[in-house]
């Protein structure tokens, strides 16, 4: 089973942005851990990362025929991207909204999602282990 770990804006400055909020840990740090996570599972995992919006409608729509499911944290474009939760919803594909924080705990702007309502569910709060959460909502 292959998933698509797909990472928004500011995704790429974990460890450096908001530690309090984010962990301490770097992406790399986490994609190596989630790596080495679906060898045991029998999962491929592959990564992605885009502080563009296109950039990441253009990785959402390459999953289409090349991957089983997808895990994405859209960062702040959770929030008000239409475009994002529309090439979500065109590929047709099992996909997990995940937060490493948990957004309704914070500023009310986070609290509302444009993305949930066209994934299969949401994971958030659990820091870095919402990556290997929802790798096995979707696996088992
Ligand atoms: C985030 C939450 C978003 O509100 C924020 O804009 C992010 C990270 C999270 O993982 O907690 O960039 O998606």
């Amino acid at each position: 089973m292959k998933i698509f770990i797909i990472n928004g804006p500011n995704l790429d400055m974990l460890g450096l942005r908001e530690p309090e909020i984010y962990g301490a840990d770097t992406m790399e740090s986490i994609n190596r851990e989630i790596a080495e996570y679906c060898k045991g599972v029998g999962v491929e995992p592959e990564f992605y990362q885009s502080n563009s919006e296109g950039g990441l409608i253009d990785i959402i729509h390459s999953a289409r025929g090349n991957a089983d499911g997808i895990v994405i944290n859209a960062g702040a474009y959770t929030h008000y991207s239409i475009a994002i939760r529309d090439a979500i919803a065109a590929v047709e594909l099992p996909c997990v909204e995940v937060h490493l924080s948990n957004v309704h705990k914070r500023e009310e702007f986070r609290h509302k999602s444009m993305l949930s309502a066209v994934c299969t569910g949401v994971i958030c709060g659990f820091g870095k282990k919402v990556y290997r959460l929802a790798i096995d909502a979707l696996s088992l």
